[in-house]
C-alpha cells in the first residue's frame, strides 16, 4: 500500500512541480495560487499498521492524538486512547469518552468511571494491576450522542491494533454500544449481557491463528446510575465473569 500523504505533503509536492516546471521552461520562478489539498484518509495508516507488526501502545496512542479520521476530531479537547496494563486479564471496553474524559484524556474518570472502578474491584479487577480500559471511539461525541457507524468504523482500527498488542485473556463490554460494536450485531443489551461469546479478533491474515477471546457484556455504569434496578443483573454478570476467572 502506498504511504498516505497529508495535505501539507501534497501542497509542497505541487509547489515543487509547478515552480520547477516554470523554471525549466524559461528560467523564471513565478508566484501562483496553490490548490487546496486534503489529507489522505488516516484510517489507511491505522489499518496498515495492523498488518505490519512492531506496533506498541505508545505508537497507537500517539497516532490517536493526531488522528483526524472522523468528524469527532473537530470538537474534542483531548482524545482518549485508553489506559491500563499490557497483557491484561481483562480488556474493558466502553462506548466513548464523556466530558470529563475529554478534558483529562483518560477513560472513565467521571461519575460512571468511579462506579466502573468499584464494579471491577468487586471482581478483583483494576486498571492499575490487571485491566486495560478503552472505548469503541477515542474522541467525545458532542452531547454524548451515540457514535455514528461511520465514526465507529473510522476508529475501529485503533481498537483492533490495541487488542493485537494487548492480547487480553477476556473482554468485558460495558453497555450496548460496546457489545454491539464488538459482536457486529444490533441485538439489545438485555439479550447480549451475562453470557460468554467467542470474540474472533478482526486481525488480518498474518494473524489467522489468533485464538478466540471470551467476551462478556453487562450494563454500562451510566445506565446503573440512571436505573438502580439494573445493579442486581449487572452484579450477576460480573459474578459470571469472576467464576470464569477463577477456573
Ligand atoms: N463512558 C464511556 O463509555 N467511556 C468513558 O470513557 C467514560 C464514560
Ligand atoms: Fe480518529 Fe477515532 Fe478520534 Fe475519529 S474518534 S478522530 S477515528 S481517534
Amino acid at each position: 500500500m502506498a504511504a498516505s500523504m497529508t495535505a501539507e505533503d501534497k501542497t509542497r509536492l505541487a509547489a515543487l512541480f509547478d515552480t520547477s516546471g516554470d523554471f525549466l521552461r524559461d528560467g523564471h520562478w513565478r508566484e501562483r495560487e496553490t490548490p487546496v489539498f486534503e489529507d489522505d484518509a488516516a484510517e489507511d495508516g491505522a489499518a496498515q499498521r495492523v498488518a505490519g507488526g512492531g506496533d506498541s501502545l505508545e505508537t497507537i496512542a500517539a497516532e490517536v492524538r493526531e488522528c483526524k479520521a472522523c468528524g469527532l476530531c473537530a470538537l474534542r479537547i483531548l482524545p482518549v486512547p485508553g489506559e491500563g496494563v499490557e497483557r491484561p486479564l481483562a480488556l474493558v471496553i466502553g462506548e466513548a469518552p464523556g466530558s470529563e474524559e475529554d478534558e483529562r484524556g483518560k477513560p472513565f474518570v467521571g461519575a460512571a468511571g468511579h462506579l466502573l472502578d468499584r464494579m471491577l474491584a468487586s471482581i478483583n479487577l483494576s486498571r492499575t494491576t490487571n485491566c486495560f480500559i478503552t472505548n469503541t471511539v477515542k474522541c467525545r461525541p458532542p452531547g454524548n450522542r451515540d457514535p455514528s457507524p461511520e465514526e465507529a468504523a473510522a476508529c475501529a482500527p485503533f481498537l483492533a491494533r490495541q487488542m493485537r498488542v494487548l492480547r487480553p485473556a477476556y473482554i468485558l463490554c460495558m453497555g450496548r454500544i460496546a457489545a454491539q460494536t464488538m459482536l457486529h450485531t444490533s441485538e439489545g443489551i438485555g439479550r447480549l449481557r451475562g453470557k460468554f461469546f467467542d470474540y474472533t479478533p478482526d486481525y488480518p491474515a498474518d494473524n489467522a491463528a489468533a485464538p478466540a477471546i471470551p467476551l462478556i457484556a453487562t450494563y454500562h455504569p451510566s445506565a446503573l446510575l440512571r436505573d438502580a434496578s439494573l445493579k442486581r443483573p449487572a452484579w450477576e454478570d460480573l459474578k459470571t465473569l469472576l467464576a470464569r476467572l477463577q477456573t
